[in-house]
C-alpha cells in the first residue's frame, strides 16, 4: 500500500532531468504498491524564478492517476515555470511517492507529498497508517493549522512544523536539528509508517524512518570514515537513496541497509547517520544505533536488473508465469538431497533445523495467511497432515484476530505471505506471538518484518513477484510447505517410498511446469470463448480445492469476471442450484484419491445440461467424462501432493487471456495493491 522514494546526490553534477528522471523511475518500480495518485517534490535552485536568493524553494507536483499522467504533468508545469532542466544541481534532495488511497479519494489534495502549510516548510511521504491521526488533527486545529486533505498523514507535517516552531522559539532561536525535530514528532505518532521527511529549513538534508512499513537506504559509492561511519569526506562521488523496496534500489546500486523498526536515517552534508528512537526517550530522544562500522551494516543485494524488467513479455504476470520452471528450481535449489543410498533422499530446511524438534511435539500446526498464501497453504494441509501426524488447521489472518481464535504455547503457528508485510498477517503474528506458539514465517521477502519477527522460518526465494496477481510466489509457498512437511515427518520405514516419491516428485516438478505451460495457445482459445461471460465456476476437492479457489481468485481479480471456487464436496447442498446449460464451469478432476468422487460430480452436473471445462490427467479424457465435456484441459500427472502446482498453470493462463481479452490492466488490476500493509 503506497511506495516511497527518495534521491540526495552529493558532489554529482546532476541535471534537473536527470534527478527527475531517478523519481520517476523510482516510482514507476514502486507502482504495484500503488497507482492511484502520485507525487514528487523537488528543489528549485536559486537561480529559477520561482525561488528567492538565499533558500531552495519546494516544488510539490501531484496528481490523480498512474505514474505517467505524474510524468506528463511536472514537465508541462516545469516547462511553464521556465525552470532550466539541464541546469546543473550538486546537491539535491527529491522525494516522491505513489499511492492506494485508504483515508480520501484519489485527487491530487489527498496525494503525497503532503505538506505543513502555505510555503511547504516541511514535507512528508508516508507509507502506512496514522492511527491516532484524529486526535492530534483536534490539537492542531485548536493551535490555528487548517487543513486540506482528507488523510491520516497531514497531521504529520503539521507536527513537523508545530514541533519546529516550538522549538526554535524555546532555544532562543536556535533550532534543533532535523533527526531531533523528527524523533521528537515521532514521540506522538501511533500506528505503522514509513516516512522521508524534506524540508526547506533544512535544505540538502532528508531524514527517514521506519515503523512497521518497510524502508531500505541504498548507498552508492560511498567509502567508510575513520569514525566507522561513511560520509561523503574523501569526495568520492556519492548518491543516495531511500525506497520501500529494493526493485527501485537495483538500478543504481546494490549496497543497501534494511532499516529496522525504530530507526531512523539522518541524510546530511553527505554523511549518513543512523539513530535509534523510541517513545519513551527525552526530548533529545534518538541514540546512534552502532557502535561498529555502519559501513559494515550493509547488505548486497541478490537481485538482478533483468528480474525487474519484462525482458521479452508484454506484461509481468505474463513473465512470472512463465518463470515457474525456473523459480521453482530456485525454490529447491540446495534444499533437496538425492543420494546414492535408499534413504539417501532428504529435504534440508536450514532456517528451521534449530527448532524441527519443538515443530515435532506441537499439538497443532497453524497456517495463517490472506488470500493466494492462504491459498497456497490449504493446497499444503494435507501432506502436512499426512506426514506429520499434527492436526493442521487453516487460518484466515483477519478473521484469526476478529474472533481472537485461541492459540497456544504448544501451538506451532505458520505465516505465509508473499510480501512478508501484510498488516493482517503481520498482525496475527504479533497476536501468536503474545500467545507463546512457536512462529515460523515463510516468506518471499528476505528482511521482511514477517521474516524478522517470526522465530524461524524458509525463504521461498522465488524471485522478485511484480504483477500484482500472484503467481510465481504461489507454486514456490506450495513448494516450500511441501518440504516443511517432509523434514517435520519423520523417514520412517512405513513412509519411506511416499517421501521418495514426493522428493522424485519435486526434481522433476519444473520440467513438468514447462510442459504444463504448453497449453498457452489452448487457454487462450478457452479465454475468446469465455471473454463474455458474466461468471465462472471452479470445483476442487482434496488437493485441488485450493486450486479451484485460486484459478477463481486469480479470474476474479485480473479479468474482473465473478468467478467462484468451490469445494466439489459442497456442489449438491446450494451451488447446484447455479447450474444450467449456459453457466461454464471448470471441473478439476486429475487423478488422485478423490477421482471417483469427482467422476460422479461431472456425471450429476452432466446430468444437469452443466457446461462443462474438465481439467484432467493426460491421457484420461475418456474415463473423465464419458457423456463428454464442452472441453478438455489434459495436464501431466505428477505426485498428489505437487498436482496443485501444474494444475494452477492452466488456470493462471487463463486469468491472463481473459485479462488482454477484456482490455483490463494485467499487471494493476483495478483497486488491488500488491502488498497490503493497512488491516
Ligand atoms: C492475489 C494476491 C493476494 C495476496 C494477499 C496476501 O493474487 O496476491 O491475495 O496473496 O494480499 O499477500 P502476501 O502474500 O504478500 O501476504
Amino acid at each position: 500500500m503506497c511506495g516511497i522514494f527518495a534521491y540526495l546526490n552529493y558532489n554529482v553534477e546532476r541535471q534537473r532531468s536527470h534527478i527527475l528522471e531517478v523519481l520517476f523511475n523510482g516510482l514507476r518500480r514502486l507502482e504495484y504498491r500503488g497507482y492511484d495518485s502520485s507525487g514528487i517534490a523537488i528543489d528549485a535552485s536559486s537561480s529559477s524564478p520561482v525561488a528567492d536568493s538565499s533558500t531552495l524553494h519546494p516544488l510539490v507536483f501531484r496528481q490523480e492517476g498512474n505514474i505517467e499522467s505524474l510524468v506528463k504533468s511536472v514537465y508541462q508545469e516545469v516547462g511553464a515555470m521556465d525552470l532550466n532542466m539541464e541546469e546543473s544541481l550538486s546537491v539535491h534532495a527529491g522525494i516522491a511517492h505513489t499511492r492506494w488511497a485508504t483515508h480520501g479519494e484519489p485527487a491530487p489534495r489527498n496525494s503525497h507529498p503532503q505538506g505543513s502549510g502555505p510555503g511547504n516548510d516541511f514535507l512528508v511521504v508516508h507509507n502506512g497508517i496514522i492511527t491516532n491521526h484524529k486526535v492530534l488533527k483536534e490539537t492542531l486545529l485548536r493551535h490555528g493549522f487548517t487543513f486540506e486533505s482528507e488523510t491520516d498523514t497531514e497531521v504529520i507535517p503539521k507536527l513537523v512544523k508545530y514541533i519546529f516552531d516550538q522549538s526554535s522559539e524555546g532555544e532562543g532561536g536556535q533550532a534543533a536539528t532535523f533527526s531531533q525535530v523528527v524523533i521528537e514528532v515521532l514521540r506522538h505518532l501511533e500506528g505503522a509508517y514509513a516516512l522521508i521527511f524534506k524540508s526547506k529549513h533544512y535544505p540538502n538534508e532528508l531524514v527517514a524512518c521506519k515503523r512497521g512499513s518497510p524502508l531500505i537506504l541504498g548507498v552508492k559509492e560511498f567509502a567508510e570514515d575513520d569514525d566507522g561511519g561513511f560520509s561523503s569526506s574523501n569526495g568520492n562521488p556519492k548518491e543516495l537513496f531511500l525506497s520501500s523496496d529494493e526493485s527501485a534500489l537495483v538500478e543504481h546500486t546494490k549496497r543497501v541497509l534494511r532499516l529496522q523498526d525504530d530507526e531512523l536515517v539522518h541524510l546530511k552534508d553527505g554523511r549518513v547517520s543512523i539513530l535509534k528512537f523510541s517513545s519513551d526517550r527525552g526530548r533529545s530522544g534518538g541514540v546512534l544505533r552502532r557502535s561498529t562500522s555502519v559501513q559494515s551494516a550493509l547488505s548486497v543485494l541478490e537481485m538482478e536488473v533483468e528480474q525487474i524488467n519484462k525482458g521479452t513479455y508484454k506484461h509481468y504476470m505474463q513473465k512470472e508465469i512463465h518463470e515457474q520452471p525456473e523459480s521453482l528450481n530456485t525454490t529447491m535449489r540446495g534444499r533437496l538431497i538425492r543420494g546414492g543410498s535408499s534413504n539417501g533422499k532428504n529435504v534440508l530446511l536450514g532456517g528451521l533445523k534449530d527448532h524441527l524438534r519443538t515443530i515435532r511435539r506441537s499439538r497443532r500446526i497453524l497456517f495463517i495467511g490472506c488470500g493466494t498464501s492462504y491459498n497456497a497453504a490449504l493446497a499444503a494441509r494435507p501432506i502436512l497432515e499426512e506426514l506429520s501426524g499434527i492436526p493442521v488447521t487453516m487460518e484466515i489472518a483477519s478473521d484469526l484476530l476478529d474472533r481472537k481464535g485461541p492459540i497456544y504455547r504448544e501451538d506451532t503457528a505458520v505465516f505465509v505471505s508473499q510480501s512478508g508485510e501484510t498488516a493482517d498477517t503481520l498482525n496475527a503474528l504479533e497476536y501468536a506471538l503474545d500467545n507463546g506458539a512457536l512462529c515460523v514465517g515463510i516468506t518471499n521477502a528476505v528482511g521482511s518484518a514477517i521474516a524478522r519477527k517470526t522465530h524461524c522460518g524458509v525463504h521461498i526465494n522465488a524471485g522478485c513477484e511484480i504483477g500484482v496477481a500472484s503467481t510465481k510466489a504461489y507454486t514456490s509457498q506450495i513448494v516450500v510447505m511441501a518440504m516443511l512437511a517432509l523434514a517435520i515427518g519423520g523417514n520412517t520405514i512405513s513412509n519411506q517410498s511416499r517421501r521418495e516419491a514426493i522428493i522424485d516428485g519435486l526434481f522433476d516438478l519444473p520440467n513438468k511446469v514447462r510442459e504444463v505451460l504448453k497449453l498457452n495457445q489452448e487457454m487462450r482459445d478457452l479465454a475468446s470463448q469465455l471473454v463474455a461471460e458474466q461468471s465462472l465456476l471452479m470445483f476442487g476437492r482434496g488437493y485441488n480445492y485450493a486450486t479451484a479457489l485460486e484459478g477463481a481468485l486469480k479470474v476474479k481479480e485480473v479479468a474482473l469476471m465473478h468467478t467462484e471456487g468451490i469445494l466439489a464436496g459442497e456442489m449438491k447442498h446450494g451451488p447446484l442450484a447455479l447450474v444450467d446449460e449456459n453457466l461454464p464451469i471448470i471441473v478439476i478432476a486429475t487423478h488422485d484419491s478423490c477421482f471417483s468422487k469427482q467422476q460422479s460430480v461431472i456425471q450429476q452436473l452432466h446430468a444437469r445440461k452443466g457446461r462443462l471445462i474438465v481439467m484432467c490427467s493426460r491421457g484420461g479424457a475418456a474415463s473423465v467424462c464419458p457423456g463428454g465435456a464442452s472441453r478438455v484441459i489434459e495436464v501431466p500427472q505428477v505426485e498428489d501432493c505437487l498436482q496443485p502446482v501444474i494444475n494452477i498453470v492452466p488456470l493462471q493462463l487463463l486469468a491472463y487471456h481473459l485479462t488482454v481479452l477484456r482490455g483490463y490492466n494485467v499487471d494493476q488490476p483495478r483497486n488491488l495493491a500488491k502488498s497490503v500493509t493497512t488491516e
